[in-house]
């Protein structure tokens, strides 16, 4: 690995939907630091392959995609929910990227080897020297090891499905809660059981449970070890 400074890196690893997002949003927000959702890479991958018909089994095929796709994040432009804009050679593709087919197919797209590696590279490059909370499964494990903080965000896939359903259903999606269930069941089992960086949390990683917990406090309790650590 090339020489990455990472110490005022928050890795927000977890499972889908345990709250990383809103979470992450909050606490850059409130700490004036960067967000970086490392998803919307593997979901910007996937949606192109999805729009050029390409065959998500032909794994060569989607990492060529991974390699040539140019995908930014930058700061929201427009006040509409989003955390940032995700811009796919050019185009917004912030809110096509959290479609359900984009959500269906992620899985298989983030499982392969050389797609991981194709995007490994620009999300060490955008944490680099910064303070930025980062969002993804394999963070604290791989992509930045030597982040100076480490949090897992986990909830029972009960409590997970029920805040997915209700997110859905505010963006006029039309889903039942148990296929929104059996859906997050099957990614933690895709996401947690491939063979490159699967969602595990880091040994020293600090876990936080979601459940019962409002964000404000999840939020105040991972600023108060964020602000511990840079104090030191
Ligand atoms: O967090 P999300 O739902 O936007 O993630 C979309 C998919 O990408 C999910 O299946 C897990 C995968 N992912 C990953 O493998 N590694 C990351 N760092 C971020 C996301």
């Amino acid at each position: 690995m090339a020489k990455h400074d990472h110490r005022r890196v928050i890795a927000l690893d977890g499972p889908a939907a345990a709250g990383k997002t809103t979470v992450a949003r909050e606490l850059a927000d409130l700490m004036g630091i960067l967000l970086f959702d490392t998803g919307s890479l593997y979901r910007s991958v996937t949606l192109k392959a999805l729009r050029k018909g390409v065959d998500l089994d032909d794994e060569k095929e989607v990492a060529k995609i991974a390699r040539k796709a140019k995908i930014k994040l930058k700061k929201a432009s427009i006040d509409d929910g989003r955390s940032a804009d995700v811009l796919l050679d050019g185009d917004d593709v912030t809110w096509e990227i959290r479609q359900p087919d984009v959500d269906a197919n992620v899985s298989k797209v983030a499982a392969y080897p050389t797609v991981r590696e194709a995007l490994l590279e620009v999300q060490r490059d955008n944490a680099d020297g910064n303070a930025v909370v980062m969002v993804g499964r394999d963070i604290g494990t791989v992509v930045a090891p030597e982040a100076g903080t480490k949090i897992y965000l986990d909830a029972t896939v009960e409590e997970r499905a029920r805040r997915r359903y209700q997110d859905m259903r505010r963006q006029g999606e039309d889903m039942d809660y148990v296929t929104v269930l059996d859906e997050l069941r099957e990614r933690d089992f895709k996401d947690s059981t491939r063979a490159t960086a699967p969602l595990r949390a880091a040994d020293d990683a600090i876990r936080i449970k979601t459940d019962g917990l409002d964000v404000e406090e999840i939020v105040g309790m991972i600023e108060k070890i964020v602000r511990e650590r840079w104090a030191e």
